[in-house]
């Protein structure tokens, strides 16, 4: 028997500030898009902010739902968006950020899995990298380069 070592690589801002400029808008565009969320059941707001290559940004925020199920999460929310709207645009740089109500943490929150699949299915379209960063609600971002880090051994058109 072989095996496979899959790894991966990000890196780690010590805190927002030390975002370069354009990605700290991001991130604080993420922050007031996070308010936004509506999540009475988890008590977990999470706000996102895309930078697509016709300059637009997009946000989003979870959406829950009484039938939990049908609730989104809020990178599918601004990532279904700028796909619907500007089909043709690339997606450059995602921010994320993420937080109970509860308590401020400090635990960066990365995509979902589900969120994970959908972005990597925009990476593979307009084949090129999205770069993610995501934060808590303080403390460090950890910036991925591509989908691609957080989602080894992915699921894609080339299986089916
Ligand atoms: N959530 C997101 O919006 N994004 C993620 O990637 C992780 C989870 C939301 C879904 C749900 O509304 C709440 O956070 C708790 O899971």
């Amino acid at each position: 028997m072989k095996s496979l070592k899959i790894e991966s690589t990000l890196d780690i801002f010590d805190s927002m500030e030390a975002l370069p400029l354009e990605v700290l808008m991001l991130m604080q565009r993420a922050i007031e898009a996070r308010k936004n969320a509506y999540a009475p059941y988890s008590e977990f707001n999470v706000g996102a902010a895309l930078l697509l290559d016709n300059n637009e940004i997009i946000t989003g925020s979870n959406q829950e739902n009484a039938s939990y199920p049908s609730g989104l999460c809020a990178e599918r929310t601004a990532v279904y968006y700028a796909a619907s709207q500007y089909p043709s645009a690339k997606m450059l740089t995602l921010a994320i950020v993420g937080g109970s109500q509860l308590k401020t943490s400090s635990v960066p929150i990365p995509p979902c899995g589900a969120c994970r699949q959908a972005i990597a299915e925009y990476e593979m379209k307009q084949a090129s990298p999205i770069a993610i960063y995501f934060m808590g609600e303080t403390g460090q971002v950890l910036k991925s380069d591509s989908l691609k880090n957080l989602l080894p051994f992915m699921f894609d058109k080339s299986a089916l």
